[in-house]
């Protein structure tokens, strides 16, 4: 079948405004978005630019908007737009565009680095042995260790487009993960942050995120977390007992 792909192009040494260029293609309703992108780039426009690598949802490169959602161009099926009408494609939002479908990740990378993203082990020696966390405590931040770090949830948030300096909820998972990580001995340092006034209370819980991430992590209920944790303190025997919300139970209703 023919299918009209709507695709928005920058390109600053061209051009200083963006514009949308439209390309007609014979493609089947299990072609990945990607593998259209890719047959554009190779076959009609070999000016087109966007990111990839992995092609399986692995890597998180290839986070767009695609027929006005943000999703990973490798696991998007051209089946997943139905119909006929011309399926639009454009960068994330909310983030500077360097060209055509790629963006500047720089600043949400950043915000992600500024929450301290890692374990710090005081007494732990490097080489010294494996730092084991039991399956339990595991379960608490599975569902976050998913994250590809693909910024769709980010740049879905109504609060970042109005407000660059929020954290968002890509570095709040993080910050989460963090937190909750029970060999995490620097834990204070994260909820510092993420307490500060760009940090979590700026989440209206509109659950745009929720409903961007690829992998299927409930931002939410992490966000969640972490505000229960900011209410609540961690400064007990059991600091982390009462604060791990059950999965699903913070979802809103999407804005
Ligand atoms: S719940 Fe809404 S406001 Fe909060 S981080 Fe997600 S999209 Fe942004
Ligand atoms: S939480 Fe989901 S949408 Fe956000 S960066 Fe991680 S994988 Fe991507
Ligand atoms: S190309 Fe790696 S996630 Fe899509």
């Amino acid at each position: 079948m023919l299918r009209v792909f709507r695709i928005q192009r920058f390109n600053p040494e061209r051009e200083p405004n963006q514009w949308v260029d439209e390309y007609t293609l014979e493609v089947n309703e299990d072609d990945k978005i990607l593998d259209i992108l890719l047959k554009i780039r190779d076959e009609v426009d070999t000016t087109l630019g966007f990111r990839a690598s992995c092609a399986h949802g692995v890597c998180g490169s290839d986070g767009m908007m695609i027929d006005g959602l943000n999703r990973l161009a490798c696991q998007t099926f051209v089946g997943d737009i139905p119909g006929r009408k011309p399926i639009n494609i454009a960068p994330l939002k909310g983030v500077p565009v360097e060209k055509d479908l790629i963006v500047d990740m720089d600043p949400l990378l950043d915000k992600v680095k500024s929450v301290n993203p890692w374990v710090v082990a005081k007494e732990h020696k490097a080489g010294e042995r494996e730092l084991l966390m039991s399956q339990e405590d595991f379960e608490k931040i599975e569902d976050m260790t998913k994250c590809i770090w693909c910024s769709c949830c980010t740049t879905s948030c109504p609060s970042l487009w109005s407000d660059s300096d929020y954290l968002g909820p890509q570095a709040l998972v993080m910050a989460a993960r963090f937190i909750l990580d029970t060999r995490n001995e620097d834990a204070e340092k994260i909820i510092e942050k993420v307490g500060g006034l760009d940090g979590v209370f700026r989440c209206h819980t509109i659950g745009n995120c929720t409903d961007a991430c690829p992998r299927d992590i409930d931002v939410t209920g992490a966000i969640a977390a972490v505000k229960k944790v900011l209410l609540q303190g961690i400064d007990n025997e059991d600091k982390f007992s009462n604060i791990v919300w059950e999965k699903g139970d913070e979802k809103e209703q999407q804005g």
